[in-house]
This record gives structure tokens, sequence and C-alpha cells, in this order.
């Protein structure tokens, strides 16, 4: 049966807006950023504008708001669809739907006044946090709910990725957010010292194994099948993948605190558990990308089917480089370098960006009851100019990242250090230049995706309209 009326797709939708909208929002606070490291006057001395302020709000903006409501549109339509029954309750999901974007809202007021935890990428002042715990536990009662009322025997891969995704969430929250409140806009760790990092570092890295890795593998589960009208070309090698990826990647947060006060066997473990992960990342990898097997000349056409495997690409490329970076030895020549910004946003712009696109870009027609999006050819223009964006970002700053790493280290038969701190930010210039205008590029891309889903819902108002006139007329 299939019948979309069953479906519960108002909330697919809200959310999906939502997704192009934040994207547009956290990526400009990026480009603003990264304007400000080349030129840092453009502060304009104002605090709430002030690169320390601004930074969380960009991750913030691109991983909560664009990142996770892309998480939240695309679990919601595949669980329903690969169930076969409509979402387990709507006024939950809606209320997921306004939870969320009210937490979003406190993050963009708060974060430019100062006010955090100070905890990378667990900023949020405890209210908020309190408030995240009740949306998510939410979502959880949605999700499941779902998937226990579904009318299909088997549960869908691509549900075991969101279904981890959504369970690691809540794990790494709690632990990690526990804290003393002092007022009501400020709070302290429950932990100390290195236990303390050690916790915010099990935490940030299982962010990215759960929130930037899982969920966007259960977009590639459903999305790239579908789009390519092919099935997964190895169902089995998709559930080892499944095992393999979230045993392996609870272990490896200590290679962030490489050479700190962490006991140094936890930071040889960490480094053994990231280089094992290249394993089941590039199982996963090739699967989505086999899965192309006899379908390859439709990259040549179809634009949306170019975002969803060139994601897969920039996914090899940043689980190669993660384990490489993880070697102590090398990491000792990577951290506090941009190398690792280069790392981050290979996957970022070119993974978790051009996944969430793409399955963006698939659904927005099947749910505004249009053929297909307004303009296809946007949609290519935008992989194109995102494309050079990435490469740019990226080049730029290895470039800039292994040049400060050989800089810094560089010393004369004296021992004194060959070159002054200021003189490696003086040599950086010219690639936070080029950095600053890749960003730009990507931002454009994204500028013309709002522009493509608003025609294109636009497309679907006045079809909606048009219906009461069309009755009126045959009355
Ligand atoms: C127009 C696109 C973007 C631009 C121009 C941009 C720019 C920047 C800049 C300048 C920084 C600070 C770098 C530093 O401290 O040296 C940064 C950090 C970061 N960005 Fe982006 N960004 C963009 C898109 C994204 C997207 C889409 C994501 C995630 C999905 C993302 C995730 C992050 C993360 C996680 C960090 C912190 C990295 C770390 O602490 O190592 N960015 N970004
Ligand atoms: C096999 C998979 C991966 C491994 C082993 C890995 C390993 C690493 C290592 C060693 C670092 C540098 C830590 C440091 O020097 O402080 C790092 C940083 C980072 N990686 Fe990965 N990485 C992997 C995949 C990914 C993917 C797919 C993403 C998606 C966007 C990602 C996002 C990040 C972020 C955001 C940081 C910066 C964290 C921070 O310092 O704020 N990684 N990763």
């Amino acid at each position: 049966m299939d019948s979309t009326l069953n479906y519960n797709y108002k909330v697919v939708r809200q959310f999906a807006v939502a997704t192009v909208a934040w994207g547009v929002i956290g990526m400009l606070v990026g480009v603003v950023i990264a304007a400000q490291l080349a030129w840092p006057a453009l502060n304009f001395d104002v605090p709430w504008l002030t690169y320390g302020r601004l930074r969380p709000l960009h991750t913030n903006g691109v991983i909560f708001a664009f990142g996770i409501c892309g998480l939240f549109t695309t679990s919601y339509y595949v669980v329903q669809r690969t169930c076969q029954v409509r979402l387990f309750s709507d006024k939950l999901a809606a209320f997921t739907f306004w939870g969320w974007q009210a937490v979003l809202v406190a993050a963009v007021v708060t974060l430019p006044m100062g006010l955090t935890r100070g905890k990378e990428y667990a900023e949020l002042e405890w209210p908020i946090t309190l408030l995240i715990a009740v949306v998510w536990i939410a979502y959880a009662v949605v999700f499941f709910g779902t998937l226990i009322k579904r009318k299909v025997p088997h549960i869908y891969v691509a549900n075991w990725f969101f279904a981890s995704f959504i369970l690691a969430v809540t794990l790494l929250h709690v632990v990690n957010g526990a804290s003393m409140p002092a007022t009501w806009l400020k709070s302290y760790s429950a932990y100390t010292g290195v236990q303390d990092a050690m916790i915010q570092w099990w935490y940030g890295h299982n962010a990215v194994g759960f929130i930037l890795t899982a969920g966007y593998l259960g977009m590639v589960y459903y999305f790239i099948p579908k789009q390519a009208e092919r099935p997964v070309y190895s169902y089995r090698l998709s559930i080892v993948h499944f095992w393999a990826l979230i045993f392996t990647y609870m272990w490896a947060g200590p290679h962030h605190l490489h050479y700190t006060a962490l006991p140094d066997w936890t930071q040889s473990l960490g480094m053994v558990f990231s280089l094992v992960l290249l394993a089941p990342s590039w199982g996963g990898m090739i699967n989505g990308i086999m899965t192309l097997s006899g379908a390859w000349h439709k990259l040549r056409t179809d634009p949306i089917l170019k975002f969803l495997i060139v994601s897969l690409s920039f996914y090899g490329m940043a689980t190669f480089e993660g384990p490489m970076m993880s070697i102590k030895t090398v990491n000792g020549l990577s951290h506090y370098t941009d190398w690792g910004i280069a790392h981050v946003h290979g996957g970022a712009l070119g993974w978790v960006g051009f996944i969430t696109m793409g399955s963006i870009y698939y659904l927005l027609p099947r749910l505004s009851g249009q053929k297909q999006m307004w303009s296809t050819r946007l949609i290519d223009l935008h992989f194109w100019v995102a494309t050079i964006g990435i490469v740019l970002y990226i080049a730029s700053m290895w470039i800039a990242g292994v040049m400060q790493g050989l800089m810094w280290r560089a010393v004369n038969p004296d021992g004194t250090l060959t070159y002054t701190f200021v003189e490696g930010v003086k040599a950086t210039f010219p690639y936070y230049v080029i950095r600053f205008t890749g960003g730009l590029l990507y931002l454009g891309g994204m500028l013309m995706m709002a522009f493509n889903t608003y025609m294109t819902m636009r497309g679907r108002e006045l079809a909606t309209a048009r219906i009461p006139a069309a009755l009126s007329a045959h009355a």
C-alpha cells in the first residue's frame, strides 16, 4: 500500500524547509568567521560579533540546526516509508519540530551573548540542555514507536543507523551534560580535570560518529538506492558495516587528547581503535558507491545522484585522513593547525553537506506534490559551485596546516626556534583568503538551493490554491 495520505508528511516538510533555512544561516556565520580570521577588524569591536562568540554559533548552526534538522527530516520520512505506517504520534512529532526550533533560537540568542558551558559542541547552558533532553526523548518515542507498530516484519538497515544515532545521542548528552547550576545562566561541569576532558572527547568524537556519520549513513542506505533505482550492493555488508562501525566508534575518543595528561595507554588505545575504524568506514563507502553498478551513466545527467555519490567520496577521504591523523606522530604535526580544520570541512562540507542536500533535493518535490524540483539545472549549478568551494576550502587549509606544523617545529642549530609565531600567522594569510572564497562559493550554492526550494514549494501552494477554485468552478 502506498497511499501518501496515510503518512505524516507535514512534519517532514517543516523539517526539510528548516534544514535549508538553517543551512543558509549556519554557513553565513561560517563565512563571517572565515573573513574575521583573514581580517580581524571585521568584529567592529562589538562584543557579540567577536570570533570567540560567533565560532560556537557557527558550529551549533551547522551541526545542530542544519545537520540535525536534516536528520529529523530524513529519519521521519524513511521510517514511515520502510515500516509502511504513519508516525507513532502526530502531536509528539509536532512537538519535536517546535521544541527543536526553540532550542535553536535559544542558541542564536545566548551564544552571541557569551553564555556558554565552555565545552565544544556542548556549549548551551543548562536550561537549554534540559530542553534538548525533553525534545530528544519525544523524538525517540516517535521513532521507536513507529518501528514498533510497523507493518513489515523486517527493520530496514537505514532505520538501524537512525536508531543508533538517536540512542547514542541520548547517552552522550546525558553523561556529558551533567553539570551543577550556579545561576539560571551559568553551570559547572560535574567532572573535573582530566576526567572532564576524557568525557568531553568521548562525547565529541561520538558526536562525529553518531551524528555526523551514523545518521547520514541512514540517508545513504535509503536515498542512494532510491535515486539510482538499484538495490543496495550488498545487504549483508550493510549489516556487518553497522555493527562494526558502532562498536568501534565508542573507543576512539582519546585521539583528541594525544600528548595530554590522559594516561598514555588510553591515548594508544584510542589510536588503535581509530585505525581499525578505517575498515568499517570504507566497507560502507564501497557498499554505497557500488550500489550504482550498472547505473553509472545516470551520474552524467542526474545532479541529485552526483550529490549523493560524491558525498561518499568525501566520506572515504575523511575516514582515511582521520585514522592517519590519529597516529600519535602524525597528530604531533597536525594538532592545533589548520590541517584539523581541513579534515573537519572535508567531512562537513563534502560528506554531511552533500548527502543532506542530495536527500533533501530528492524529498522536496515528493513532499510538495511536484514531479521534480523547480529547476534541475540550478541543482547542477549548485553541485559544481559547491564542489569548487570545497576544493578551495580544504586544499588551502591542508597547505596552511602542514606549513604551520612545520614552521612551529623548525629549530636552528643552536636550538632556538626558526620562526616566531607571528611569522606563521603572516604566512597563513593568503590561505585564509582562499578559504574565505571557497566558503563564499559553498554558501552561494546553498542560496541557490534555498531559492529552488522556495520556487518548488510555491508550486505546491499554487496547486493547492487551484483545487478550491476548480471545485467552485465545478459547482
Ligand atoms: C560556507 C561554509 C562554511 C565555512 C566558510 C566554514 C568556516 C569555518 C571556520 C572559519 C571555522 C573556524 C576554524 C578555526 O577555528 O580555525 C569553522 C569551524 C567549524 N566548522 Fe565550519 N564552515 C562552513 C561550513 C560548515 C559545515 C556545513 C559544517 C558541518 C556540517 C561545519 C562544521 C564546523 C566545525 C565542526 C568546526 C569546528 C572545527 C574544530 O573545532 O576543529 N562547517 N568553520
Ligand atoms: C574513521 C573515521 C575518523 C577518524 C579516525 C577521525 C579522526 C580524527 C582525528 C585524529 C582528529 C584530530 C584530533 C585532534 O588532533 O584534536 C579529528 C578531528 C575531527 N574530526 Fe575526524 N575522524 C574520522 C572521521 C570524521 C568524519 C567523517 C567527520 C565528519 C565531519 C569528522 C569530523 C571531525 C571533527 C569535527 C573534528 C574536530 C574536533 C575538534 O577538535 O573540535 N571526522 N578526527
